[in-house]
C-alpha cells in the first residue's frame, strides 16, 4: 500500500472552509484529518460538532476525528454521529484505554491511539492487536505550524517491531511538522499515513502540494 495523505483542516480557512473541502475532494487527499481540541488537554480550542457535520455533507473521504480533549468517552457516540470514519484518542487522556478503544468500534468506527512526543511505544504492547491506527504526535499538541521532533524516527522503528511482534494490522500515522522536506523519510521509515496542515494550506498551490506529497 502506498502511503496515504490526511490534510489537517486546522490550518483551512474557517471563512471558506466549504471552499477548501471542496479543494481536497479534488484532490489526491486520502482521509480529512479533524483535530479537536478543548483547552484542557491542549492549551488551545478548536472546533467541534457543527463543523465535522458540516464537512461531512460535503464529502466522501474519510474523516480522522483525532480528539485532543479530556475523558473522550463521554463523546464518542456524538462524534461518530457527527460523521466519523476514524477516531484516535490520546493515550494520555483516558483511564481505561481498550474500553474506550472497544467503544468506538463497537460503535462502527477505526479506532486509534495516539501518543504525545514524550509517551513510549512500548506502552501499546497489550493493545497494540486491537488497533487500527497509532497516531505519533512529532510534535506536542495543540498547534498547527510546529517544529518536527526528530525523536519521532526511533518512535516509528519501534512502533514497527511492535507491530511486526503482535501481528498487529495497526497504520502508522505522523502528526505534526510533517511536509516536503522529510515525507520521504517518514515513508522510508515506515509510516502508512501522514497528516499535513500547514504544508498544504501555508503553501501556493495545495492540491499541487498533496499531488508531491503523494509522490514520494
Ligand atoms: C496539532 C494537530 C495537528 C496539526 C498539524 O496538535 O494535531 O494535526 O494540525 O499541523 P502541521 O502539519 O501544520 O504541523
Ligand atoms: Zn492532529
Amino acid at each position: 500500500m502506498s502511503h496515504l495523505i490526511a490534510p489537517s483542516l486546522l490550518s483551512a480557512d474557517f471563512a471558506n472552509l466549504g471552499k477548501d473541502v471542496e479543494m481536497l475532494n479534488n484532490s489526491q487527499a486520502d482521509w480529512l484529518h479533524l483535530d479537536i481540541m478543548d483547552g484542557l488537554f491542549v492549551p488551545n480550542i478548536s472546533f467541534g460538532f457543527p463543523i465535522i457535520k458540516s464537512v461531512k455533507k460535503m464529502t466522501q473521504k474519510p474523516l480522522d476525528v483525532h480528539l485532543m480533549i479530556v475523558d473522550p468517552d463521554r463523546y464518542l457516540e456524538e462524534f461518530v454521529k457527527a460523521g466519523a470514519d476514524i477516531i484516535t484518542v490520546h493515550y494520555e487522556a483516558v483511564n481505561h484505554l481498550h474500553r474506550s478503544i472497544h467503544a468506538i468500534k463497537d460503535l462502527g468506527c477505526k479506532a486509534g491511539v495516539v501518543l504525545n512526543p514524550h509517551t513510549s511505544v512500548s506502552l501499546l504492547e497489550n493493545i497494540i492487536a486491537d488497533l487500527d491506527v497509532v497516531l505519533l504526535m512529532s510534535v506536542n499538541p495543540g498547534y498547527g505550524g510546529q517544529k518536527f521532533i526528530e525523536n519521532t524516527f526511533d518512535k516509528i522503528k519501534a512502533l514497527k517491531e511492535l507491530i511486526l511482534k503482535k501481528n498487529s494490522k495497526a497504520l502508522i500515522e505522523i502528526d505534526g511538522g510533517v511536509g516536503t522536506h522529510n515525507i520521504k523519510q517518514l515513508v522510508e521509515a515506515g509510516a502508512d499515513v501522514l497528516v499535513a496542515g500547514n504544508a498544504v494550506f501555508g503553501s501556493e498551490n495545495p492540491t499541487k502540494t498533496i499531488e508531491l506529497l503523494k509522490s514520494f
